[in-house]
């Protein structure tokens, strides 16, 4: 994100998001299967309500408002002006379970105090940190407000996800797409063009996320894939409008997350590690 003074990120991100798309994002195509995946992952891998989670770059607050039914007490972080105005606006749409706060704030730098939250949620600063110095600043941040004993939810886009997207999608027929995605096989570093295919990312290699974990200090990680090859469907409409079918993608995934091999096919890839207390 450079080496901006303020929460606001980098002109180029902060206009992607001003666009208004992330709010639907997880409603609609393959964004369901990321979004039911992550809530499987979650409620799975979360301590059980109640517990305070920190939900750092919540974005319009679809997961933060979902853990807060669930009876979790959830503070969301984000530096994205409309974001926020949009997780205000989830939050009171269910009044008796609103977020606990919703407030604007960067994730390198939590305005939060030591060794007081259940949880913390990184489900997308670090796509947006290129620089691997500010992911490491973001991950220690993490783990700073953790109680000893607590978990981090860290996701990251896969390096190959614009290519496979690409090929699934027909991405490739538009000539500049072919740069954008040989760029991101090459090193990672993801420039969308203008408005089209996302915006300034940096892009996994599935075996970085567990050393970026770990170097922060986290311990016991384990790394599963997301969407897994639910995501590589061409019908993937087709096959998720019929129930049975959908189904059997969700099992093929949850089948195949841990699987080292095949984390490179999934667009995003998860990381849970905890901050071990201190040995005796
Ligand atoms: C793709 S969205 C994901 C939103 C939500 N967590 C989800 O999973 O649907 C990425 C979010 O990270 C936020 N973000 C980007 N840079 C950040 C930073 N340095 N600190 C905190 N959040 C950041 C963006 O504003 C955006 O809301």
């Amino acid at each position: 994100m450079g080496a901006a003074d303020g929460p606001l990120p980098p002109d180029d991100i902060l206009a992607y998001y001003n666009r208004g798309l992330e709010d639907r994002r997880l409603l609609e195509g393959r964004g369901r299967l990321e979004r039911t995946r992550t809530e499987e992952l979650l409620a799975r891998h979360l301590a059980s309500a109640p517990a305070a989670v920190l939900d750092v770059g919540g974005g319009t607050g679809h997961y933060a408002a979902w853990l807060a039914v669930r009876g979790y007490t959830v503070h969301l972080i984000e530096p994205v002006p409309l974001h926020l105005e949009l997780a205000r606006a989830r939050s009171a749409a269910q009044p008796h379970v609103p977020l606990a706060s919703i407030t604007e704030g960067d994730a390198r730098r939590l305005d939060w105090p030591e060794n007081t939250v259940d949880a913390v949620l990184l489900l997308g600063p670090l796509y947006h940190l290129i620089v691997a110095a500010e992911r490491q600043e973001c991950l220690r941040e993490a783990w700073r407000v953790l109680r000893p004993g607590a978990i981090g939810i860290a996701v990251v886009i896969s390096r190959f996800a614009p290519t496979f997207d690409g090929l699934v999608s027909h991405l490739f027929q538009d000539p500049r797409f072919e740069s954008i995605a040989w760029e991101d096989l090459e090193n990672g570093r993801h420039h969308g063009h203008g408005d089209k295919y996302f915006t300034t990312a940096y892009l996994h290699l599935p075996d970085e996320i567990e050393p970026e974990l770990a170097q922060a200090g986290f311990g016991n990680i384990h790394v599963l894939a997301v969407e897994g090859p639910g995501g590589l469907l061409q019908d993937f409409e087709t096959q998720w409008a019929d129930r049975r079918i959908r189904e059997i993608i969700l099992e093929a995934v949850r089948r195949t997350e841990g699987e080292r091999s095949l984390l490179g096919a999934s667009s995003h890839v998860m990381a849970i590690g905890w901050r071990l207390p201190p040995t005796p």
